[in-house]
């Protein structure tokens, strides 16, 4: 993962780095840096930790050199320690690396043997020596560049700063995302166009295997064989401003209180109102009736997403779904043939092994259709079709509003599959529409629960393991309750399907137990009771999500309910989202965690 950013400036650009990287630290925080040139000499500042430390340390060793490259790390060769922060470094060139370079140990063994001295534990060291040593024989940085990419094996986007070159900055692309601004002041390199958007919104996308050679007055593009090529440059959407917290603590919480406007926003992108019909924004190349699978891949909450959709095209569409994590979908040599449609749901478009997926789907001849909530994400350049969530910017790592809003795109897409496929009549579509579209308000509903929710979460705060109990459609939102409760407060969570906890996981059942059981009033809710009857017999700790009286008819003393709003409707999981998420957010608020940027993560895993 990390991001990169170069700049070309007319101004000490040390200052711009650091604005540009605040707008990539979605996709790594563990450590950053910067290199500018001092007098033609490489001169570089690097800090430990969040952006913060390393302004403090530009503050007080400035660096006032007009051309400069920066990073923000997501470490995975090598702890994020200042020494292991990029830039990397030879008195010849800097070199700041998104991605992994695979044969890095053969390489670095090499160049050992050769002489040089590596100061890090990083993979992408070895790229700063290769440079070194191939300029001392072609005494040239574009050869020399040029001459050592064939040699790196994975996937990298690279940004090159260079000793004696205050008009030359070198980016090269494989496997991982990079773009060239081009801006009235000066020339870009970035990660992604949002990295440039103070800058610029004229931006031209590398293709893959490009790199580029960037000075003052342009950029140019070469292939993956050394051709020179062009990049049409275009004008991105992408705003300039900083996203804020609004009145809130967090981004997360901003983000959580938002959804009943994006979900909203989301149907109607999707539902006329007028007749209350689904209609997707852009033609399909495919007919659902000649449809016989779908193979669903993601990462995460957004996998998560998948999985709950998996209901609805199965009950609604009577259309078999498949669901793969992306890791594992990647290699998993799954045939494909023309009767199958492959979907793909991610927020940022950029996740590595999501991207791979569908590259895979692709080469064998599937059709990709991808649901994302980055409109210029790399997944909505290469899907064939593109179902946009319009959750707008997620800041906050964990997934909250794009979760919902990708539930929100899917069930409108199994309901249009169904009319298709004459598996739903036109009458029983405009009904489960309409439950869609009364969403948003149930969403606001669950809202005002928040400050019982905070109470729970006191409870939720002192225990060292937590169990999620849901059967049917809230299986998935049992993961995703557990998935968010262990990435933010770093507690033990599991999810279970209700009815698969007797088959072992009972055994975990006693007095310190918290089990949260979602109970929404579905076609499994009696099923779910009876589960929970079996824990409470064993002692634990029940917290329903569920209608009110729920416990109580039942006879059950739960430690807590959480009263939903009492709707029948195929789409409670998007309702039921809102509690899951609020528990886990005020749990870890509750133990001091960094809600927004926990541990060890990061927003966008362009690594795989
Ligand atoms: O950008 P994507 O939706 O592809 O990201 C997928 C996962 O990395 C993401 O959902 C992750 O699981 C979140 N941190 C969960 O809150």
């Amino acid at each position: 993962m990390c991001g990169i950013v170069g700049i070309i400036g007319n101004e000490p650009v040390a200052p711009l780095l650091v604005d540009a990287l605040k707008r990539l630290e979605y996709r790594g925080y563990d450590s950053a840096g910067v290199a500018t040139l001092e007098e033609g000499q490489i001169a570089r500042r690097r800090a430990e930790g969040k952006l913060k430390n390393l302004a403090s340390r530009l503050n007080e060793a400035p660096l006032y050199g007009m051309i400069g490259i920066g990073h923000t790390r997501w470490a995975t060769h090598g702890k994020p320690t200042e020494q292991n922060a990029h830039p990397h470094a030879t008195d010849k060139v800097a070199v700041v690396h998104n991605g992994i370079i695979e044969n890095f140990k053969a390489l670095r063994d090499e160049l050992r043997a050769d002489g040089a001295v590596f100061q890090s534990e990083t993979d992408s060291e070895v790229v700063a020596h290769l440079v070194t040593r191939e300029l001392k024989r072609v005494n040239d940085p574009v050869v020399a560049v040029r001459n050592i990419l064939p040699k790196l094996h994975g996937a990298f986007a690279l940004g090159f700063l260079f000793a004696g070159e205050n008009d030359l900055l070198i980016g090269a692309r494989k496997g991982a995302p990079l773009a060239v601004g081009y801006g009235d002041d000066g020339m870009y390199l970035g990660s992604d166009a949002f990295a440039l958007a103070p800058f610029t919104d004229r931006v031209a996308y590398l293709n893959e295997g490009d790199w580029t050679v960037i000075r003052r007055n342009g950029a140019e593009f070469y292939d993956a064989g050394n051709v020179l090529v062009e990049r049409r440059i275009i004008t991105t959407q992408v705003g300039s401003g900083l996203v804020d917290k609004g009145n809130h603590r967090h981004f997360m919480a901003k983000e959580i209180h938002e959804q009943p406007e994006v979900i909203g926003r989301t149907i109607a992108h999707y539902i006329d109102m007028a007749t209350g019909d689904v209609r997707l924004p852009t033609d399909i190349p495919f007919n659902f009736k000649d449809i016989r699978r779908i193979c669903l891949s993601a990462c995460g909450t957004a996998s998560l997403a998948g999985l709950t959709a998996r209901y609805w095209f199965e009950r609604l569409a009577k259309l078999p779904v498949e669901v793969d994590v992306a890791s594992e979908f990647r290699y998993r040599e799954l045939p494909l043939d023309k009767d199958t449609l492959t979907l793909f749901v991610s927020q940022s478009g950029e996740t590595a092994d999501t991207l791979a997926s569908l590259r895979y789907a692709k080469e064998h001849g599937a059709t990709t259709l991808s649901v994302v909530n980055v409109a210029t994400s790399t997944m909505a350049r290469e899907s064939d079709v593109v179902m946009p969530t319009l959750a707008g910017p997620e800041i906050g790592v964990a997934s909250t509003k794009a979760f919902t809003c990708q539930l929100t795109v899917l069930a409108a897409l199994a309901i249009f599959a169904g009319v298709q496929r004459g598996t739903l009549s036109q009458e029983r579509a405009r009904e489960l529409a309409q439950q869609l579209i009364a969403s948003p308000g149930q969403v606001a509903d669950a809202l005002l629960l928040e400050s019982k929710i905070e109470q729970v979460a006191h409870k939720l705060a002192k225990a060292r393991d937590v169990l999620y109990l849901g059967r049917g459609a809230s299986f998935p939102l049992a993961l995703e309750g557990a998935l968010k409760l262990k990435e933010l407060s770093y507690i033990h969570a599991e999810g279970y399907a209700a009815g698969e906890l007797k088959h072992g996981p009972i055994a975990l059942v006693d007095e310190q137990m918290p089990v949260i059981v979602i109970a929404p009033r579905d076609h499994w809710f009696e099923k779910t009771v009876s589960n929970m009857q079996e824990v409470a017999a064993r002692g634990g700790q029940i917290i329903v999500i569920g209608p009110k009286g729920t416990a109580v008819n039942a006879a059950l003393t739960p430690i807590a309910s959480i009263d939903m709003p009492d709707v029948v409707t195929e789409f409670a999981a998007i309702a039921y989202s809102v509690p899951v998420q609020l528990l886990a957010y005020y749990t870890a608020s509750i133990m001091g965690k960094d809600v927004d940027q926990p541990r060890n993560l990061a927003k966008s895993v362009t690594v795989e």
